[in-house]
């Protein structure tokens, strides 16, 4: 047995390695709420941490930064092609947002999953000290509960899917959808953003295996000679580290950024923003055909209202993820060409990812954030703009679709296929009396600031700590 007592299993590492000139590794802490939220438990507990490191073909010894073991898991550049780009991406991500675009359903990305999950899994059985607490995340990561379960039946497994988990209907396109199933039932708990991704999970078990459901416990192993084992299926919504943002958001060096930009852009009386990663899940052309169609008609004009746009560079090697980018880029360049002028224009693109005080300064400078995702299990983009709201200003409009509208209910809610809605919507919010935006952005500080991801985190590990310890059967 390795020598942590608890063990985060990811895609990704929580840092980005570079290494200098003359071969130092040097590393930054990934910026995200994920590695925020774990930092003091993997501190107290001497934690390690499995997930790749970003680079192909590299081969990177465990390493320790930030008081984390980290332990680097070596993919080849075929398996970013076949496991990452593909599986992940190119199957599981479409499927499990509604098939807003195409899965490809490919054995052989099937089986670089497989070879990869294992790996993932060994790391993780090398690592946990005896009766460890190992939590696996993500849809990258399905199978690696089942596979460690049978290498190290001593430890405890958590399971948190941060995407959303589809209907059966959907699910069941899947070739391999009772391996994935069987993959996930190798954990004590299997969380969930929402409580539909919960339900469409044990309507999945009770579908595709034989196990018994009752309520959210699922039973394994009915036959009378093995013991039976159950995994509890759970709700557990994620969040950000709300209390930093907060306190960026209110330094001066901020406040003074946003009012730069706002008179960087010419004053607007309207400042919209959005968000993303470049995604076609996040809505972003039905964001700006809402857009362009209010200033078309007039009920927006520029330079008065302005749109930025800031779309981050994501999996830019899969297909689905360039023709968005031209399409994107196309509207943005038809939209300026038609309504921007000199120094003046309609919607600021940008494609790039920027600082924490950058985005901080853009949150608390915007009037109106669109978050209008198709399909979203959270999105934290959402959490963060009410968080860096002290100031009681601007107004948000949340998709029904982000798993963030089930806790979010004092956001104006729309559907982003609805666009004369959607448009109603950006004009209520834009025209909105200052004291319903005030109102309304307490309440959503009030509940982001109570429930924030070391809350999250806490909730999931004292339910997967509950579970009695078991000694050898699987
Ligand atoms: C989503 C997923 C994460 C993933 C992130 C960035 O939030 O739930 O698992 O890490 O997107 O995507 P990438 O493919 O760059 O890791």
């Amino acid at each position: 047995s390795g020598t942590h007592d608890f063990v985060v299993v990811a895609n990704r590492l929580p840092v980005d390695i570079q290494n200098d000139v003359d071969g130092e590794r040097t590393w930054t802490r990934s910026p995200g709420g994920l590695v925020t939220a774990l930092a003091p438990i993997m501190r107290a507990k001497g934690g390690a941490w499995v997930g790749w490191s970003g680079a192909a073909d590299t081969t990177i010894e465990p390493f320790e930064a930030d008081d984390m073991w980290l332990a680097p898991v070596p993919l080849s550049a075929k398996e970013i092609a076949t496991y990452y780009e593909g599986f992940s991406n190119a199957t599981l991500w479409p499927l499990y947002h509604d098939v807003i675009a195409d899965p490809e359903y490919h054995r052989v990305w099937w089986n670089a999953y497989l070879e990869v999950n294992r790996r993932f899994a060994e790391a993780a059985a090398v690592n946990a000290a005896e009766h460890a607490t190992v939590w696996v995340h993500d849809y990258q990561l399905q199978l690696v509960p089942q596979m460690l379960r049978r290498l190290r039946p001593d430890v405890r497994i958590g399971f948190f899917n941060h995407i959303p988990f589809p209907p059966v209907e959907l699910f069941g396109q899947l070739p391999w959808r009772r391996q994935v199933i069987e993959g996930l039932l190798g954990a004590d708990l299997v969380g969930f953003q929402r409580t539909g991704d919960a339900a469409n999970f044990l309507r999945a078990v009770r579908r595709f295996t034989s196990y018994g459901t009752r309520g959210q416990v699922i039973t394994i192993g009915k036959h009378w000679t093995r013991p039976e084992r159950h995994v509890r299926a759970a709700t557990f919504p994620i969040s950000i580290d709300s209390a930093q943002l907060d306190e960026l958001a209110r330094t001066e060096a901020v406040e003074k950024r946003a009012a730069e930009i706002r008179s960087e852009l010419g004053d607007p009386d309207v400042l919209l923003l959005g968000v993303d990663r470049l995604d076609y899940t996040k809505g972003i052309r039905h964001r700006i055909k809402a857009f362009g169609e209010l200033v078309a008609e007039k009920k927006l004009t520029v330079p008065a209202a302005a749109l930025v746009q800031v779309a981050s560079p994501s999996r830019e090697q899969v297909d689905e993820y360039k023709t968005l980018r031209h399409e994107v880029e196309v509207m943005v360049g038809n939209l300026n060409g038609e309504h921007g002028s000199l120094g003046r224009a309609a919607i600021y693109y940008m494609h790039h990812s920027y600082p924490q005080e950058e985005m901080a300064a853009l949150y608390r400078a915007a009037d109106v954030m669109l978050v209008t995702a198709l399909r979203d299990g959270m999105n934290l983009v959402a959490k963060e703009y009410v968080a860096a709201r002290s100031d009681l200003g601007g107004v948000l409009v949340l998709s029904e679709f982000a798993g963030a509208a089930d806790e979010m209910s004092q956001a104006l809610l729309v559907n982003p296929h609805d666009i004369e809605g959607m448009k109603s919507v950006i004009m209520r919010a834009a025209t909105m009396d200052p004291r319903e935006g005030r109102r309304r952005m307490r309440a959503l500080r009030k509940r982001v600031l109570e429930h924030d991801v070391a809350h999250w985190a806490n909730s999931f590990l004292s339910v997967l700590e509950a579970v009695p310890q078991r000694t050898s059967h699987v």
